[in-house]
């Protein structure tokens, strides 16, 4: 039968399943491939680390240039996380004449232009379903099976790290450092944690879905985002009484004036399918004009299924199927034109809030003029009897409201955290409804 020699560079959690992958099931990748995908070298920083596979003797090597001189070797799947040297190592292997297959989104959303400019101009091909949601075909579905439609939104929960966390804190009632360190041990999070819960993860899957699905060329970090580090349990547990989860979605949608973008805790009706995605796993909810309303769920975060979307590329590749994708989709080239990203506070919504206010005669009258006032219009509130041995007369005052424009929500709650019956600062969260086909 005949061979397509291929390497890994980076065996760590992915890089272990995708060497795991090729060497267990080569019968699977050859009968999809029609030729085998020889594992040729797998390339590490730290010869001593233990993997989680068996290699046999000569793969495993500290020497990148023993792949790049190998011209044999076709195709490498890199899985250096991080900027550098993962920028670095990708235009070498480019240049040396291999087609790269990659699961690292921060690159990409970071050096896509460049890299891809690279490629093109080398008659490369960079394949990348892995870099967002893990196991689910996404980049493939908004990229070519929904090249017939106008997409109007996508919208998801695009780290499994957060979901994870916030999954086994609602219902778990695990506290955030454990959910945090289960994470890691499990191989979702990635090597700074800090891009996970802080929202930089989502969104920079976020760019590059908006890129693929809206043209945007859009930098990460000018997407607004609000990670789940600053979540508190006190709103998971308000949001479970108002009959809500709150998840990290990472949200885009094409308006008349422009595309919305974000990341940010929000409030989902329980129930719906958003609400009711768990532990590791991702979901996406993309609308086109054609389609219609289209749901994805799978795990967007660990090692076999991100390792089931690297082979699966990397059979594309050696095929000839990724080279041809890519040198028809042109991504992150000159020809797109850009899309006009409208300003945070634009953007309309629902939001839950909550003020922490001393229980005294007059509070909820002056908290609810300032609303008006901004016309911001109450949707329902929430306020419990202070419990009986709290000292402090402090109560939660929680507001649910009905579409405002970012703006007048956020000028508003500036206003009522300036109250002397108001203490600290209030807690904001948008609220999502259903997403609607055109
Ligand atoms: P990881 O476990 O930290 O593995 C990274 C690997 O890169 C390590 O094996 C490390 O080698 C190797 N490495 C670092 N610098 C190197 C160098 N200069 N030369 C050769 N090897 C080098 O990371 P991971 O979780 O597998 O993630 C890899 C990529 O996939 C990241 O971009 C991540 O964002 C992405 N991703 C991960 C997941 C997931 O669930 N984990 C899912 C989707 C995408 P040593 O072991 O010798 O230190
Ligand atoms: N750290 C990432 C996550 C890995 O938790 O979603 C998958 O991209």
């Amino acid at each position: 039968m005949e061979k397509t020699k291929v390497a890994i560079v980076g065996l760590g959690t992915v890089g272990s399943g995708v060497a795991r992958l090729l060497l267990d099931h080569g019968d699977r990748t050859a009968r999809h491939a029609g030729r085998a995908l020889w594992l040729e070298k797998a390339v590490v920083r730290d010869l001593a680390r233990p993997r989680d596979c068996d290699l046999p003797d000569g793969i495993l090597t500290d020497q990148l240039d023993e792949v790049l001189d190998n011209s044999d070797i076709k195709v490498v799947a890199q899985l250096i996380g991080g900027l550098e040297p993962a920028r670095t190592v990708m235009l070498k292997l480019l240049e040396s004449g291999k087609d790269v297959v990659t699961a690292n989104k921060a690159l990409l959303a970071e050096h896509g232009p460049e890299l891809f400019d690279r490629a093109r101009g080398l008659g490369r091909c960079i394949a990348f379903e892995a870099a967002v949601a893990g196991g689910i075909p996404i980049i493939t579905n908004v990229s070519q099976c929904f090249s017939a439609n106008q997409i109007h939104s996508i919208q998801g929960i695009l780290n499994g790290t957060s979901n994870f966390i916030v999954s086994q804190m609602d219902e778990l009632s695990w506290s955030y450092d454990e959910a945090l360190a289960a994470a890691q041990a499990l191989g979702y999070a990635e090597a700074d944690p800090t891009m996970d819960v802080d929202g930089t993860d989502a969104a920079q899957k976020l760019a590059i879905l908006a890129h693929l699905a809206f043209g945007a060329r859009i930098r990460w970090s000018e997407i607004p985002r609000q990670g789940i580090d600053s979540l508190d349990s006190t709103d998971m547990q308000f949001a479970s009484e108002l009959g809500y989860r709150i998840k990290l979605i990472a949200h885009a949608r094409l308006a008349a004036a422009g595309l919305e973008l974000s990341v940010a805790p929000t409030l989902i009706r329980a129930g719906q399918p958003l609400a009711e995605v768990r532990r590791n796993y991702n979901a996406i909810s993309v609308v086109g004009d054609a389609v219609g309303d289209i749901f994805f769920h799978g795990q967007g975060a660990g090692q076999m299924p991100t390792a089931s979307a690297v082979v699966a590329d990397m059979i594309d590749t050696a095929v000839g199927r990724a080279p041809i994708t890519f040198r028809t989709l042109e991504l992150w080239s000159s020809r797109e034109s850009p899309v006009q990203i409208l300003p945070d506070k634009d953007l309309p919504g629902r939001y839950y809030m909550r003020f922490q206010v001393y229980d005294k005669p007059g509070v909820m009258a002056k908290v609810t003029s300032i609303l008006g006032d901004h016309h911001v219009s109450i949707a329902s509130i929430i306020q419990h009897e202070p419990e009986l041995d709290a000292g402090d007369n402090l109560v939660q005052l929680v507001i649910m409201t009905h579409e405002a424009p970012e703006g007048a929500a956020s000028r508003a709650v500036s206003k009522i955290e300036q109250l002397d019956v108001v203490s600290g600062t209030a807690v904001r969260m948008r609220v999502m409804e259903a997403p609607r086909s055109k």
